[in-house]
């Protein structure tokens, strides 16, 4: 049945697909959520299980994902409920694309506020308020930001409507030359920072800190440690909630899944990589605290910038390729329920933009308002920014993850992913990819599920 084309657009070519994907899995996951979690489980042995997750689950299930979407051609849920007709199993997999659904609702309410942090930042370092800041400067730099609902707020609103425009104009249009362009340019200056980071900071610890696992630091919280470092990498390669399904919707039938896979897993990580090694020596040479929590870049990078030549200005050009790399996540979250409007609802597709973005701007209040006025309101004892951070990252997306998995590999007819991956069914590649998606995954995921509340 698989259509060739979707009524939604398509990539103009296979570089606009891995544009267009790197855009979605490099963003702030990969430099504010990547560094901080990494510090609040004491660097290395986070980082090794963070690369083995990305290998061994995550690329796997990023080629399920797009080749699910293109077999499907529609939004997520669509896909899920026509694939499943197709492969005579039950309608009830659609409940997966509604999952993806609350997962990217949860996550675009927080990660607009936190793009809205990244926003005041450009302002902050253009007009050279860091210039000679020490940690504590930076620190209350911050926490004059994040204690003021008004001010967060007001960037929150201004990102969200930079989402919902571009959404509301088609993904197709528009994002490809911001990502050719941006993409490499936010490349190129993490690559400057990490070189002023082994100037100007103590790069030997900062690499070590990063690079040498050790597990006994962990002690009790070491299932906790296994969980965040899986969550973030489904979090980072934007997996589990639809949003590369349907990126995947939009590729020409010929393009080869899994060397595209590689090269945007293989750049997201390199790139987390990269803003480790730009912040840790910083943070450890200035004695801050690696486990200081969301804040951590916001309060180092700023020393940086201010004592640097030229620190304003690319300060300035820092954050704002940060704030680029956002968009193009943010845009992928929103991007599935604006289809499932266009396609179920009869949308116009400005008005189904508008609609999700609305919601998920009211959401987002409620996240920044969880920094400062409702900080004591809790919920199974954390406020709403942390909760819904992680309740996408940690649970909502391994499990849609899972169940990709599970589709892929068990539900699906081999002749189907075979024929969609374009590997023959006897292939080592296919071979692989499905032992993966049968068993790794699934069972890793399950393992580690259990590990974390205490069961095994
Ligand atoms: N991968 C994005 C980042 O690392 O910033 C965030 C994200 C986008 C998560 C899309 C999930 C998603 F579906």
């Amino acid at each position: 049945m698989s259509s060739t084309t979707s009524i939604h657009g398509m990539w103009s070519s296979r570089l606009a697909f891995i544009l267009a994907a790197t855009g979605s899995a490099v963003g702030l996951g990969n430099v504010w959520r990547f560094p901080y979690t990494a510090g609040e489980y004491g660097g290395g042995a986070f980082v090794l299980v963070y690369l083995l997750c990305v290998a061994g689950i995550g690329i796997p299930i990023m080629m399920a994902e797009i080749m699910l979407g293109r077999r499907g051609r529609q939004s997520p849920i669509n896909t899920m409920k026509s694939l499943a007709r197709e492969e005579g199993s039950s309608p009830a997999w659609q409940l997966l694309g509604w999952m993806g659904i609350v997962a990217g609702f949860l996550i675009l309410s927080f990660y607009s506020v936190i793009a809205g942090w990244t926003l005041a930042y450009v302002f902050r370092a253009g007009s050279g308020l860091f210039a000679g800041a020490d940690a504590a400067v930076a620190q209350a730099m911050f926490e004059g930001l994040v204690s003021d609902p008004e001010r967060l707020l007001a960037w929150h609103t201004i990102f969200m409507v930079m989402t919902t425009l571009v959404v509301a104009r088609g993904v197709a249009s528009g994002l490809e030359s911001a990502v050719r362009w941006l993409m490499p340019a936010l490349f190129l200056l993490l690559v400057v920072m990490v070189f002023y980071a082994a100037e100007a900071g103590d790069f030997g610890s900062g690499f070590a800190y990063m690079f040498s696992p050790d597990f006994g630091k962990l002690g009790s919280r070491f299932g906790e440690a296994l969980l965040s470092a899986m969550g973030q990498a489904f979090f980072s390669l934007s997996l589990g909630m639809g949003a590369i399904m349907i990126y995947g919707s939009y590729l020409n039938s010929r393009a080869s899944i899994a060397q595209n896979v590689i090269i945007i897993a293989g750049m997201d990580t390199l790139v987390a990589l990269l803003a480790g090694l730009a912040i840790f020596p910083i943070v450890l040479a200035n004695g801050l605290e690696p486990g200081s929590g969301p804040g951590l870049i916001f309060q180092t990078l700023p020393i940086a910038f201010g004592q640097m030549p030229g620190g304003a200005l690319f300060g300035a050009v820092f954050f704002i390729l940060l704030v680029f790399a956002a968009w193009t996540s943010a845009i992928s979250l929103l991007e599935p329920i604006t289809a499932w409007l266009v396609e179920n609802r009869g949308f116009s597709r400005p008005r189904a933009a508008a609609l999700g973005g609305s919601l998920v701007w009211l959401l987002g209040i409620a996240c920044l308002l969880s920094l400062n006025v409702w900080s004591d309101v809790k919920v199974f004892g954390k406020g709403f920014l942390d909760l819904f951070d992680y309740l996408t990252a940690n649970v909502l997306l391994p499990l849609g993850g899972v169940l990709i998995a599970i589709f892929a590999g068990w539900i699906m007819r081999r002749a189907s992913s075979a024929d969609e991956l374009g590997f023959t069914e006897r292939s080592f590649v296919y071979r692989l990819w499905l032992l993966l998606v049968r068993f790794v995954a699934p069972a890793c995921v399950i393992i580690v599920f259990l590990n974390a509340i205490g069961l095994i």
